[in-house]
């Protein structure tokens, strides 16, 4: 049985007051939580974060990571140093980093691995922009960013990994893929997964992301090879992420 997860994208949102607010209310209603819940503040509110945090059972995440564990990489954030903060979670290869910051195939692969290596645990986001699922390539787009992974870190890596689909069309749109349509590509990620390691495959948690909201969360949660939500805009309220946090089967 795969235990849920329900993971909060802050990204490049909040102050000091703003994040201290929505944090301690979603410490306030997490005992509800049919999930295991993690959140990805910015880097620099993340021991702010970790404090209100530490003692209850919501967990930290970062939003990327440097694939080099220290030296001269100016601006960048390193494994070590999420470790040592608190962090058990990082997201890699968000679309948004993907598209804007230039991360490659090979950038998000070695990223992958450099988090593994820190013994901490990848969010792995792979997802079709809205002209490829036009072009009816959705599944070879996938397998390819999969593919840089597998090639090298192997299957085997993703015991200690989580994957998450987001379509690139669904991310910040409010266009929410169907639950139809997600639980199509996600039995697809699985039956790929499992061609290589059917026991990993198994245990793998798949999540959706992409305009999950409270009003869509159970349909989409209750699919059978979706495990939970990597959620954007409506982590960034505390009522809105904590009834995706209850919602459904998981
Ligand atoms: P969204 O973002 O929920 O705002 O669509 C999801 C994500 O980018 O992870």
């Amino acid at each position: 049985m795969r235990q849920p997860m329900v993971a909060g994208n802050w990204k490049m949102n909040g102050s000091s007051d703003s994040i201290k607010e929505l944090i301690t209310g979603i410490k306030a209603g997490v005992g509800e939580a049919n999930a295991e819940v993690v959140v990805c503040p910015p880097f620099v509110y993340i021991p702010m974060v970790a404090e209100v945090v530490a003692g209850t059972a919501i967990k930290l995440g970062a939003q990327n990571m440097c694939a080099q564990d220290a030296g001269a990489h100016t601006g960048e954030v390193s494994g070590p140093m999420l470790k040592d903060v608190g962090c058990e979670y990082v997201i890699i290869g968000h679309s948004e980093r993907r598209a804007m910051y230039g991360e490659t195939d090979e950038v998000t692969a070695d990223k992958y691995s450099a988090v593994l290596k820190n013994g901490l645990k990848p969010i792995f986001c792979i997802g079709e922009t809205l002209e490829e699922r036009e072009q009816g390539i959705t599944e070879q787009v996938v397998a390819h960013q999969l593919d840089a992974i597998l090639k090298t870190a192997g299957a085997a890596s993703l015991a200690n990994a989580v994957l998450a689909y987001e379509p690139v069309w669904a991310i910040g749109t409010g266009k929410t893929a169907s639950p139809e349509q997600a639980q199509e590509v996600h039995a697809f990620i699985r039956s790929k997964i499992a061609k290589e390691d059917a026991v990993i495959a198994e245990g793998l948690r798949i999540l959706y992301g992409g305009s999950m909201n409270p009003a869509n969360a159970a349909e989409l949660r209750s699919q059978s090879d979706i495990d939970g939500g990597l959620i954007g805009g409506a982590s960034l309220k505390a009522d809105d992420f904590l009834a995706i946090c209850v919602a459904g089967q998981g």
